[in-house]
């Protein structure tokens, strides 16, 4: 049972086919330590091995913060040009390892998403924003740029324009303004309820459809159109090869239930 697993600055919890990752370091809101770092790639190793796991949910601990950023505590320490970028580059690695799970990712943003937060944030599928959670990218107020894969993800996500907006201030957005500009998919009162919910319809359906379409939206977004819409058509071709393809038709027409076995 993942749940068994004992780490010291998050916890794995497991509800049928939905694993939820909480950082649990409510004192530091959340903040992202190099050992949290570290026991988060562990987890997600785990959780991504199990097989009963259909999607993950993302949250912190406590009620005020998701993620407050990276320790700031650790990050005085840094010491010139090497040190700062082997950090981004291991926080980008964690971030590249989320990202690119084959299962659905949705973080339930239940408080402060800021910096480095925000970046894990990013990092997920969807997210869903609780009424009071506030989200920005405070890192020039620090003296910083967001180094955790910020500038690239949340460009790509809601325009330069509003991402250069939000890293230039630093200013902390609600979630109504997040939602308003695609930065988060939904608000709710309570955040993970509505992760879970999110996640349920998500795992109802194919699992090697859904691993294709997030290989088809990552891989596409980094190319042109006409290369994009080349990788749509190998994976395309991919589902059609899959039995869930027979099932999903054959209970289509059959007017009853798939059952999928992401095979
Ligand atoms: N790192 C380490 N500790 C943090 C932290 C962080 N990012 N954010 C909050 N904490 C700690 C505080 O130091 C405080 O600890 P103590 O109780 O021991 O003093 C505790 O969490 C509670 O925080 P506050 O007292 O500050 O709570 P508040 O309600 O007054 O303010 C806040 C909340 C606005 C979120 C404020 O804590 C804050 O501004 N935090 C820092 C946000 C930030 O700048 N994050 C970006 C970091 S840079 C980054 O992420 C780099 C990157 O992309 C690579």
């Amino acid at each position: 049972q993942l749940d068994e697993f004992e780490f010291n600055n998050v916890q794995i919890d497991q509800h049928g086919p939905l694993a939820v990752l909480t950082i649990t370091r409510p004192k530091a809101l959340n903040a992202l330590s190099a050992d949290t770092f570290s026991e988060i790639a562990q987890a997600v190793n785990l959780i991504v091995e199990d097989a009963e796991v259909g999607a993950l949910i993302i949250t912190g601990s406590g009620d005020k913060a998701f993620v407050a950023g990276a320790d700031i505590s650790e990050l005085a320490s840094l010491d010139g040009v090497y040190d700062g970028r082997e950090l981004s580059l291991a926080g980008q690695d964690v971030m590249h390892q989320i990202s690119s799970l084959p299962i659905p990712v949705v973080a339930a943003i239940n408080g402060f998403a800021l910096g480095g937060g925000l970046e894990l944030a990013l990092a997920c599928d969807v997210r869903v924003a609780s009424t009071g959670a506030r989200l920005g990218m405070p890192e020039v107020s620090l003296g910083l740029i967001p180094g955790f894969g910020g500038t690239q993800r949340l460009a790509r996500l809601v325009g330069a324009g509003r991402a250069l907006d939000l890293m230039l201030t630093a200013r902390q957005i609600k979630a109504d303004e997040a939602l308003a500009m695609g930065l988060v998919n939904y608000v709710a009162d309570d955040a993970l309820q509505k992760a879970r919910e999110v996640a349920e319809a998500m795992v109802k359906h194919a699992p090697i459809a859904l691993s294709l379409i997030k290989e088809a939206v990552r891989r596409g977004l980094d190319t042109t159109l006409e290369g994009g819409l080349e990788i749509e058509a190998d994976l395309f071709g991919m589902t059609v090869a899959t039995k869930d393809f027979r099932e999903g038709v054959d209970a289509f027409l059959n007017k009853r239930r798939a059952e999928f076995q992401g095979e």
